[in-house]
């Protein structure tokens, strides 16, 4: 099981830090990567680390059932409340677990780990623990899709100081990231600093540290396939076309049980 972060503070930003992380894109994405990959047509899925909502809620829009799973009960009451503004048949069913244990006690076509989830899986056991779970969650054929930070890009590129300015209705929410690297264990630590102000005053502020593993593309294939799925693409994130290399820090794999 994973150390618990996105705390109340952070969870509670997190729309606003990716009000620009366009998410109806991402599921034409994935359904793309449905059409080409699937041998059944897609109709359940089951989103692990679904965070706030933001494809399981777009993706019942669409028509699926969805399933989300999430550890941080913050993060899940943002979901619930947005989905249970819109009408939304069948409506994404939301539970707390951790993807490592979680047993929804039934199979999907489809299992995703969208924006990094999986490496927030930071031990071998975990991420063997938690493939394992998705591969007992998937029907056979299903699709596993998920998106990791790219070791060879990672080492190239290296973590660097960044700094997200968001205007609010009365102030603005200043969030300053700083990253280092355990080249040792695969890891990258985020150390995310939270300022909201209304008007100049600092109304609140957070501190959140977020360690997160990075993956290389034999790795990847080989842990899968320890746990029975096949890696079928390994493309720059959010491309399925372009062939992941030394320049793309997050990458989009689709594997089959
Ligand atoms: C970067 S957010 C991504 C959320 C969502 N998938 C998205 O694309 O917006 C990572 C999410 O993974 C969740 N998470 C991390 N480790 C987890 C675990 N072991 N079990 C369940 N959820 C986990 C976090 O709570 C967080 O909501």
């Amino acid at each position: 099981m994973s150390e618990i972060v996105f705390q109340q503070g952070y969870a509670d930003q997190y729309d606003l830090f990716y009000g620009d992380k366009d998410y109806e894109a991402e599921c034409d994405l994935l359904e793309q990567a449905f059409n080409r990959y699937g041998t059944e047509p897609v109709r359940s899925i089951l989103d692990l680390g679904c965070g706030t909502g933001n494809h399981s809620i777009p993706l019942a829009r669409r028509g699926y059932q969805v399933n989300g799973v999430d550890l941080s009960e913050n993060m899940l009451a943002h979901a619930v409340e947005k989905a249970g503004k819109e009408a939304l048949n069948p409506a994404p069913i939301f539970t707390q677990g951790d993807v490592c244990n979680v047993n929804l006690g039934k199979q999907f076509d489809v299992v995703l780990m969208m924006f990094a989830v999986l490496g927030y899986q930071l031990s071998n056991e975990a991420v063997l623990a938690s493939l394992l779970n998705v591969r007992n969650h998937l029907k056979p054929g299903g699709l596993f899709i998920f998106d990791v930070w790219y070791g060879p890009a990672v080492l190239a590129i290296r973590p660097s100081d960044r700094v997200k300015i968001i205007p609010t209705r009365d102030g603005k929410v200043i969030r300053a990231a700083s990253g280092s690297l355990d080249t040792r264990h695969q890891l990258g630590d985020v150390r995310y600093h939270i300022w909201r102000l209304s008007g100049d005053r600092v109304i609140n502020e957070t501190e959140e540290s977020h360690a997160m593993r990075f993956f290389f593309a034999m790795e990847l294939e080989l842990l899968l396939a320890s746990c029975g799925l096949k890696l079928e693409s390994l493309t720059a994130f959010p491309s399925l076309e372009k062939p992941a290399d030394e320049t793309s820090w997050n990458v989009l794999g689709v594997a089959k049980a």
